[in-house]
C-alpha cells in the first residue's frame, strides 16, 4: 500500500524504491507507531471528527494488529515504504475502508517525530536502569575489596588510594552519564503530533489529549520545530558516548591490571577468550570489544550531526537517517553496559599483588616528605632528601619503610622512630583529607 501517488502517472523505479524504503529499519517503532495511531484516533473522535463506531472499530484494528506482532502472528515484513504504511495496510485488510480515516489531520511527519520520541523514551529508560545496575556492580565490588593500591599519574606509581576508591571514581562518572540521559529524557518530553507536515491542521485537534495518553509532560510550542526536531538524538547519542568513553577507559584499565605484569585482577574464564596459537593465552576480549565498539557510538553522534547541520526547515528526508545510527548507538550501549557489568562483578581482585605493587612504587615517598615539614624542613629541602632516599631505595632495591633509622637519618637528622608509624600506608590514609579515600567516610 502506498500513502501517495494520486498526483503521479509514473510507478517508482525500483532502484529509486529501494533506497527510499525505511522499513526494514523503522519497523522496529511498530509499538510507538500503533499506540501513537490509537491516541490519535481516540483525540480524532473526542473533537467529533470521527463517529464512535469508527474510533471503536480503528482501535480495535490497531489493538489487534500490535497484539499479532507481538505474538510472532503477523511478521513485520513485505514491500512497504515503511513502518507508516505497512500499519496502514494492515489495517486496511482488517477493518476495510473506514481504516482510510486514520490518517486524518495527521503527516507521516508529526507521526515519526511521535513514534521515535516514545521509542527514546521508553529504550534511554531502561539504559538508566541498566547504568544503575552497573553503579551498584561497582559499589559492591569495592566494598567487597577495599585493599590498599597505588594510585596512578602518567601510569606511574604516585600515591597510595584503595581499589574501592578507584572503582568509586567511575561510580561518579557513571552517575553523570546516568543524570545526563535523565536530563535529555526531561527536555524531549513534548508532543510534536498534531503539527502535521509543518504548519497544523485547518481541524479543531486536541493536542493536549494525545500528549496526556501518550505521556508527554506537555506539547510542543512551534509546528515547524516540533517536525524537524532532531536535538533530542543528538544529546542522546552525545551522552551514549560520554557513557561508552567511560565504558571504554575502565576497560583499558581492566586490561592493564589483568596483564602478568600488574596481576591486579584476574578475569573470570566467562568473560575471558583464549588464542588459537598460544595455549598460554587468555585474552580480555570482552573489554577490548567495549573499547573498539566506542567507535562506532561516536561515529553515530557524527552521523547525525552532519546529517542535519545544513537543513532547512521543516522535514526533509534526510532526517530519515536518524534511525539506524541510533539504533545502532542503542544495541551497542546495551549489550557493553551489560558485559561490563558482567566483567567486574565476576573478576577476582589479588589484594597481594597490589601490596607488592605498593612497596616496589615508592608510593609513601610524598608522606615522607610530609614528615619532614613537620619536623620544620622546608618542603624544598625535604623534597630533594626523599628524592635521595628513593634513589638510595632503588640501588639496593628495597622499599622506604624498610630502611632502618641508621640509614635513613643518614639523610636527614630530623627523621626519628615515629617515621615509620608516619609513612605506613593504612595510617596515610587516616590523615588529613585523604580520610575521604576510606570507606567509614563514604
Ligand atoms: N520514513 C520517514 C522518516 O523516518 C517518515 C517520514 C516521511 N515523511 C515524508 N514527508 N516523506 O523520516
Amino acid at each position: 500500500m502506498k500513502l501517495w501517488g494520486g498526483r503521479f502517472n509514473k510507478d517508482t523505479n525500483e532502484l529509486m524504491k529501494k533506497f527510499n524504503n525505511s522499513f526494514n529499519i523503522d519497523k522496529r517503532l511498530y509499538r510507538q507507531d500503533i499506540k501513537g495511531s490509537i491516541a490519535h484516533v481516540k483525540m480524532l473522535g473526542k473533537v467529533n471528527i470521527l463517529s464512535r463506531e469508527e474510533v471503536d472499530k480503528i482501535v480495535g484494528g490497531l489493538e489487534g494488529i500490535l497484539k499479532d506482532i507481538e505474538d510472532g502472528i503477523l511478521k513485520l515484513e513485505g514491500d512497504y515504504e515503511d513502518i507508516h504504511s505497512f500499519v496502514e495496510a494492515k489495517l486496511l485488510e482488517r477493518i476495510g475502508d473506514v481504516a482510510k480515516k486514520l490518517h486524518t489531520s495527521r503527516s507521516r511527519n508529526d507521526q515519526v517525530a511521535v513514534d521515535m520520541k516514545m521509542f527514546v523514551k521508553d529504550e534511554v529508560l531502561n539504559i538508566v536502569l541498566k547504568i544503575a545496575k552497573l553503579i551498584d556492580c561497582l559499589i559492591k565490588k569495592g566494598k567487597e575489596n577495599e585493599y590498599l593500591m597505588p594510585g596512578f599519574t602518567h601510569l606511574q606509581p604516585a600515591q597510595v588510594i584503595t581499589f574501592r576508591y578507584h572503582l568509586m571514581a567511575y561510580v561518579e562518572m557513571i552517575k553523570r552519564d546516568k543524570k545526563r540521559l535523565l536530563n535529555a529524557l526531561y527536555l524531549l518530553d513534548e508532543s510534536p503530533l498534531g503539527s502535521c507536515a509543518l504548519a497544523g491542521t485547518t481541524n479543531e485537534i486536541d493536542r493536549e489529549f494525545t500528549a496526556g495518553e501518550l505521556g508527554f509532560r506537555c506539547i510542543t510550542q512551534n509546528y515547524l520545530d516540533s517536525v524537524s526536531d532532531r536535538d533530542y538524538i543528538i544529546e542522546i547519542l552525545s551522552a551514549f558516548s560520554i557513557l561508552m568513553m567511560h565504558l571504554s577507559r575502565l576497560s583499558e584499565e581492566i586490561i592493564i591490571w589483568s596483564t602478568p605484569q600488574f596481576r591486579f585482577i584476574t578475569l573470570s574464564d566467562e568473560y575471558s577468550t583464549g588464542s588459537s596459537l598460544m595455549p598460554q593465552k587468555k585474552n580480555p576480549d570482552s573489554l577490548e570489544l567495549i573499547r573498539g565498539k566506542t567507535g562506532r557510538v561516536y561515529g553515530g553522534l557524527i552521523n547525525i550531526l552532519t546529517v542535519l547541520k545544513a537543513l532547512p526547515l521543516a522535514y526533509n528526508k534526510d532526517m530519515q537517517e536518524d534511525k539506524e545510527c541510533f539504533f545502532d548507538a542503542l544495541d551497542t550501549v546495551n549489550i557493553c553496559i551489560d558485559v561490563i557489568t558482567g566483567v567486574i562483578d565476576t573478576m577476582k581482585v589479588n589484594k597481594e599483588e597490589m601490596l607488592k605493587s605498593l612497596k616496589k612504587g615508592y608510593i609513601n615517598a610524598t608522606e615522607v616528605a610530609d614528615y619532614l615539614v613537620k619536623k620544620g624542613v622546608p618542603f624544598r629541602d625535604a623534597h630533594e632528601i626523599v628524592g635521595r632516599i628513593v634513589l638510595y631505595c632503588e640501588e639496593k632495591n628495597r622499599s622506604i619503610e624498610d630502611l632502618n633509622l641508621v640509614e635513613l637519618k643518614s639523610f636527614s637528622k630530623d627523621i626519628y622512630e615515629d617515621i615509620y608509624e608516619y609513612i605506613d600506608y593504612l595510617n596515610i590514609l587516616k590523615k588529613g583529607n585523604k580520610k575521604y579515600i576510606l570507606m567509614e567516610v563514604e
